[in-house]
């Protein structure tokens, strides 16, 4: 097996089983927290009434629910997730839009070729590919000529509190994670601009434009400082530093982040800042 492959067995895994697992028993917790990317993503994708859109990673179909509202009832939307749980939540949520469709399986593999769709859309869903730059020329092949590739993923942890303020106060407690490699797939393996540059030009897609979004995300979502700490332990690098521990590091590392995410709290929720990078390129002659 190659080290993509491997890397795709991984995120196979992880994304049917925990990952997926997490993801579905708390879509509409993780929805509310994302939502500041909603409106956005979608004013800077800017998808056409009658037009066919692919939302790549869609998960829990959050998007692609939106997506399917601003191409309407002549437009159409297909939703790809490699997670069967997650896409089996996103396709009992899109019943009610006859304009979608789902497909289930790597859409870094998938044959797209007869979806000719004029704009491809991503909400955090297209850093997890072993081989990016093979999984962005298949994605290539589901855009029409003039195609367009829209996409929001993650600045670096450090521009990230919301993510970095529980991870730092979970290592008072457990080891440091080891640093990823850099080809590695997850949540901040695009936030290197040059590198997602040479993984869309070598792909065939034109040089990307990215523009920052800073937005406010309550990672209580609409809950207390205790559903705060206990997101946070749960999701993100934060739940991989944590895994394996022993119950009282586990313990111990909670009420770091109680203390850690104290601060933010207010009436409004537990609000961070997160840092994203919304990237914007067209599909090369
Ligand atoms: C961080 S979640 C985002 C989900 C959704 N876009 C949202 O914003 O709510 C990442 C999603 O990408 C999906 N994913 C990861 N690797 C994939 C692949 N190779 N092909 C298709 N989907 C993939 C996961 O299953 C998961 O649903």
């Amino acid at each position: 097996m190659t080290p993509a492959q491997a890397f795709n067995e991984e995120q196979r895994t992880r994304w049917n089983g925990i990952d997926g697992e997490y993801w579905t028993s708390h879509q509409d917790r993780l929805d509310r927290t994302l939502a500041p990317v909603m409106g956005p993503l979608l004013a800077f994708a800017a998808p056409r009434a009658g037009s066919t859109v692919i939302d790549v990673g869609c998960g829990c179909g959050a998007t692609t629910i939106e997506l399917a509202r601003a191409v309407g009832p002549s437009g159409r939307v297909v939703g790809i997730d490699v997670s069967g749980p997650m896409l089996a939540l996103a396709k009992e949520r899109l019943r009610p839009f006859a304009n979608t469709a789902c497909l289930l399986g790597d859409a870094g593999q998938l044959p797209l070729r007869d979806l000719g769709a004029e704009l491809i859309v991503s909400r955090f869903g297209v850093m997890f590919f072993g081989d990016p730059v093979t999984a962005f020329a298949n994605l290539r092949t589901g855009l029409a000529a003039g195609g367009r590739l829209r996409f929001a993923c993650w600045r670096p942890i450090g521009e990230n509190p919301w993510l970095q303020i529980p991870l730092h106060a979970v290592y008072e407690h457990a080891p440091r994670l080891p640093k990823p490699d850099p080809e590695e797939p997850g949540p901040f393996s695009f936030s290197d601009t040059a590198r997602v540059t040479r993984i869309l030009t070598a792909a065939g897609f034109t040089a990307p434009a990215f523009t920052p979004l800073d937005i406010h995300m309550d990672i209580a979502a609409g809950g207390t400082l205790e559903d705060a700490a206990i997101q946070s332990s749960a999701m993100g690098p934060a739940k991989r530093a944590l895994a394996d521990q022993p119950e009282e590091i586990r313990v111990a590392a909670m009420e770091s982040i109680r203390r850690a995410l104290a601060p933010y709290a207010s009436a409004e929720g537990v609000k961070l800042p997160g840092a994203v990078w919304l990237v914007a390129a067209g599909r090369s002659a």
